[in-house]
């Protein structure tokens, strides 16, 4: 699809565990009316089990699969109806994904320092990649491997550390109004 021409008007939540975007998604959810269309929890109904249950019963290569080809489904229907996109973490992982998530709309990239990250994500065991005796340390990695595919994949980069979630959402409304408007 040319991006340019016909743009679908989904907004689109990228970033690493901890960064926001289920906030975020909810937040902007409640303003606008969209469907809020959280992947992961997508996911877990679909399979009937929870993430860190697909991580131990098919890998994080099962995991993958499920998450592809849902955004595969997600894209198919991009056209019909407006909605928030709320994505996984690794999504940015693959070349195909992130070929979807720019078809798919406004894409937003949420980050925050390591140091948030983990204050955030230290409160649930629901993340199965940070099950690790450093998870600092993980962060770090994953976080070098993959802000330069964020930044590939998005039209917004937001800081989440600093701005209350309803701060947040006002600036993703405004700059995603300027460009849908512009391309329309
Ligand atoms: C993952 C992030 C998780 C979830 C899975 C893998 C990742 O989503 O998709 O545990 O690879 O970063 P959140 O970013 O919503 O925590």
């Amino acid at each position: 699809m040319n991006e340019t021409q016909a743009t679908p008007k989904n907004i689109v939540l990228v970033g690493f565990m901890g960064s926001g975007k289920t906030t975020v998604g909810r937040e902007l959810h409640q303003r606008l009316g969209y469907p809020l269309v959280d992947m992961d929890q997508v996911i877990e109904e679909r399979a009937g089990k929870s993430i860190p249950a697909i991580f131990e019963e098919s890998g994080e290569a099962g995991f993958r699969e499920m998450e592809t080809s849902l955004l595969r489904e997600i894209t198919n229907h991009a056209g019909s109806e407006r909605r928030i996109i709320s994505t996984g973490g690794g999504i940015v992982g693959s070349e195909e994904n992130r070929t979807l998530l720019k078809q798919l709309g406004y894409v937003v990239w949420l980050s925050a320092p390591i140091k948030v990250i983990l204050e955030r994500t230290g409160k649930n065991r629901n993340r199965p990649l940070l099950h690790t005796d450093d998870p600092a340390a993980k962060i770090q990695l994953l976080m070098d491997q993959r802000n330069p595919l964020y930044e590939q994949v998005a039209h917004l980069k937001l800081d989440t550390s600093g701005l209350d979630f309803s701060e947040l959402a006002t600036g993703i409304l405004e700059c995603a109004r300027y460009f849908f408007t512009s391309r329309a």
